[in-house]
C-alpha cells in the first residue's frame, strides 16, 4: 500500500470498495478514480467525432428510445458493439429492489425533483470542474435546451417501470454517457479550456453525490418519513444508474455510510467559486423562474429556496441573491410545506406560505419534466460558439 495517497485510502477504507464491487485488490489498490475516463466509450466517441459521423448517428439514435428496443441499423459497428455492452445492467442488479423503488420514487417524487432539479443543479454550479465543462460545452450556449435534456434523466428515473424492458432510463444512461465521452475529446480542444481531460470517475463521482447521497441527506434532515426498505432501494437504483453512466463497479458506494464517507471526501474539497458557476446559476434560476412564472416574478421566492435547500456555503460559491424578505418566509414556510405534504397539519391549519411554496414547486417540478417523452439527448460535435 505505500505510495498510495490518503485521500485514496480514505476512499478504499471508506467502504466505497465495499460489498458490490467485485474488484480484485490489485485494481482495486492500482485505481485512482482522477486518473480514469472512460477506457471503453472514450475511443468509440472519440472516432466517430473524428469520422464527422456525429449527425448521422445522433439522427439514427433519435429513434432509440426503449430500454429493450433493438438498435437501429446503419450504426457504425464500434458504437453498436459498445452500446450492445453498456445498455446490459449489471449482474449484481437486483430487479425485485429496484422494483421496491418504485412506490418510494412515485410518493416521494416531489421532494426528489426538486432536490434532484433545484439543489442538485445549483450545487453543480458550485463545482469548479462541472460548472466550467457545461459553460465551455456546446450546451453552454443554450441552458435551456440543456437543463430540458438534463431533465430527461430525472424524468426516465422517475418512471415506475425505468429499469424495465418497456422503461427508458437504461437508453438514456448510454446516451448521457455518449455525451460524455464526446465531451471528454471535445473539450480540450476549447481554447478556454485548460483543466485536461474533463469528467474523470472522480469527477462523477462528485456529482452523484449531488444526487442521491445529498437527497438523501435532505430528506432525512426535513424529516419525511422513508423506511430503511425504501431507503435500501433508493440507493439502488442509484447504483445501478452510476454503473449505467459508466461509473466502476468499485467505486460505487455499497452502502449509504459510505456514500456519506466518500461524498465528504469527494465532494466537498470539489466545491468552489468560478465566475463560469456564478453565471450558470443566474441564468438556470432565471429559465427556472420563467418556468414558474411567464415573468419570472418568482425569481426572488426561487432564489430564497434555492439558497435555502444548499445551504450558504453553496449558495455562496454560486452567488445566489440574498433575499430579505423571502428568507425568513422559506425558513418557515419549507418545514409547514412539507407537513402539508406529509398530512401532519389539519388543512385549516396550513399557513400560506406553506400552499404558495406548493404551488411553485409544482409548477417547478411540471416545467422541467414537461418535455420528458419528447426530448432526445444527442452527442454534440462541438464546443461552445465563443
Ligand atoms: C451532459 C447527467 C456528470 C458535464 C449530460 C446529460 C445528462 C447528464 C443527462 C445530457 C444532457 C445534454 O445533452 O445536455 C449527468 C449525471 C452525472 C453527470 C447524472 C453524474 C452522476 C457530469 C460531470 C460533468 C458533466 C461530472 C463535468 C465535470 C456534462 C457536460 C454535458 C453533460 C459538459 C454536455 C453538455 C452539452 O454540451 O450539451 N450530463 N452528468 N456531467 N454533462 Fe453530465
Amino acid at each position: 500500500m505505500e505510495g498510495i495517497s490518503r485521500r485514496k485510502m480514505l476512499i478504499m477504507g471508506s467502504g466505497a470498495l465495499g460489498a458490490l464491487s467485485m474488484a480484485t485488490p490489485a485494481q482495486a489498490s492500482g485505481s485512482d478514480p482522477r486518473w480514469i475516463w472512460d477506457p471503453e466509450a472514450d475511443p468509440v466517441v472519440a472516432s466517430i467525432l473524428d469520422r464527422g459521423q456525429v449527425p448521422e448517428v445522433n439522427r439514427l439514435l433519435r429513434t432509440w428510445t426503449r430500454n429493450d428496443q433493438p438498435l437501429p441499423a446503419g450504426l457504425p459497428a464500434d458504437l453498436r458493439a459498445f452500446i450492445d455492452k453498456a445498455r446490459e445492467l449489471p449482474s449484481w442488479a437486483n430487479q425485485s429492489t429496484l422494483d421496491r423503488a418504485a412506490d418510494f420514487v412515485e410518493t416521494k417524487g416531489t421532494y426528489l425533483i426538486l432536490l434532484y432539479g433545484l439543489g442538485g443543479g445549483m450545487l453543480s454550479c458550485a463545482i469548479p470542474n462541472e460548472a466550467r465543462a457545461v459553460y465551455y460545452s456546446k450546451g453552454g450556449a443554450d441552458l435551456k435546451d440543456r437543463a430540458a435534456k438534463t431533465g430527461k434523466l430525472g424524468y426516465d428515473i422517475q418512471e415506475r417501470n425505468a429499469f424495465q424492458p418497456d422503461g427508458h432510463l437504461l437508453v438514456t444512461a448510454v446516451k448521457t454517457r455518449l455525451v460524455h465521452a464526446a465531451v471528454r475529446h471535445l473539450l480540450p480542444q476549447s481554447p478556454y479550456w485548460k483543466q485536461g481531460i474533463p469528467i474523470s470517475q472522480n469527477d462523477m463521482l462528485v456529482t452523484w453525490h449531488t444526487l442521491p447521497t445529498y437527497v438523501m441527506r435532505k430528506l432525512t434532515e426535513w424529516r419525511v418519513r422513508v423506511t430503511p426498505a425504501e431507503s435500501a432501494a433508493f440507493l439502488h437504483v442509484w447504483q445501478v444508474t452510476a454503473h449505467m453512466l459508466g461509473i466502476r463497479d468499485e467505486f460505487i458506494p455499497a452502502t449509504w455510510e459510505a456514500a456519506n464517507a466518500q461524498s465528504k471526501q469527494v465532494l466537498d474539497p470539489a466545491m468552489g467559486r468560478t465566475r463560469e458557476g456564478v453565471d450558470l446559476a443566474d441564468r438556470i434560476l432565471d429559465i427556472s423562474a420563467k418556468g414558474i412564472t411567464p415573468g419570472g416574478s418568482t425569481r426572488p421566492l426561487l432564489n430564497a429556496l434555492a439558497r435555502y435547500v444548499v445551504g450558504d456555503r453553496a449558495a455562496d460559491m454560486a452567488a445566489i441573491p440574498r433575499e430579505v424578505v423571502w428568507e425568513p418566509l422559506i425558513r418557515t414556510g419549507v418545514p409547514a410545506w412539507i407537513a402539508l405534504r406529509e398530512n401532519l397539519t389539519p388543512l385549516p391549519l396550513v399557513p400560506k406560505i406553506a400552499w404558495t411554496l406548493d404551488e411553485a414547486i409544482r409548477k417547478y417540478i411540471l416545467f422541467y419534466l414537461s418535455g420528458g417523452e419528447q426530448i432526445s439527448i444527442e452527442i454534440p460535435d462541438a464546443n461552445r460558439p465563443s
